[in-house]
């Protein structure tokens, strides 16, 4: 049979040296630092950002980089892991990263034992309460107020501090729809444009927080890689505030 021909937009096939299995703490020994950097948008936004700082991260870049998720950026002495959002700052806590990229409010929800030496200013979004436009909730009159969210540790924290009795519904995705098919009253959520709540008659009711991603940095790495990481720090902070 005759061989299709190679796909252009496919990246080429990593050698068995990018794909080999080498622990980060391995590398670390070598010199190499493991970033932990999310898939989506902030991952475009971060390569941004470092190429501004010198930091050359472009053959994380998805054009370049295809499906691959292990990622080693020579030229850097970096290696670049790509996980989704939630699980960042897992790999960095338990030293599979050195460092990560993680919005404010997956690590404020995780709350894991790690250092946050920047915020990135990338990736802005707020957590925001919403309810529908049709059943505004009167919270003086409503006894049990359900709130569902991905965010069910900052959202039970919020509701302390207010001093609010209420249910805290956790689900992984599709919020909007909750308190549309009476699964809760309200919704705790990511707003960036607001586009998805308009498109669902619902309205924002509270801010929680402002949300940009932060580096993380783990134990391990801020004792083993001190050099490597304060020195990046301080190219990013610089590109970040140019007066300082
Ligand atoms: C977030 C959030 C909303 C949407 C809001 O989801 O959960 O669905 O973005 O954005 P908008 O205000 O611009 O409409 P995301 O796209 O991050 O996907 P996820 O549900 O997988 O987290």
């Amino acid at each position: 049979m005759k061989k299709p021909p190679p796909r252009p937009d496919v990246a080429p096939a990593p050698t068995a040296v990018e794909v080999a299995i080498t622990s980060s703490a391995q590398l670390r020994r070598q010199g190499v630092l493991t970033l932990a950097v999310p898939a989506g948008r902030i991952r475009d936004e971060a390569i941004e950002l470092f190429g501004r700082a010198g930091i050359d991260l472009s053959p994380a870049d998805k054009a370049r980089a295809g499906r691959r998720l292990i990622i080693p950026v020579d030229r850097e002495q970096l290696r670049v892991l790509i996980v989704r959002d939630t699980d960042v700052p897992a790999y960095v806590e338990h030293g599979a990263a050195d460092i990560g990229i993680a919005g404010r409010d997956v690590l404020d929800e995780q709350d894991r034992d790690l250092y946050e030496p920047l915020d990135l200013g990338i990736g802005r979004c707020r957590l925001a309460v919403a309810e529908p436009i049709d059943r505004p909730i009167d919270e003086g009159a409503h006894l049990h107020l359900r709130y569902a969210t991905k965010f069910a540790e900052i959202t039970r924290r919020w509701l302390q501090q207010r001093g609010t009795v209420a249910e805290v519904i956790k689900l992984y995705g599709s919020l909007e729809i909750a308190p549309l098919v009476g699964l809760a009253d309200r919704i705790v959520d990511i707003v960036s444009t607001g586009e998805t709540l308009r498109q669902h008659r619902l309205r924002e009711v509270e801010t929680i927080m402002e949300v940009s991603a932060r580096l993380c940095v783990g134990r391990a790495a801020a004792k083993l890689m001190a050099g490597r990481v304060d020195g990046l720090v301080a190219r990013l902070r610089k590109v970040l505030t140019p007066h300082r």
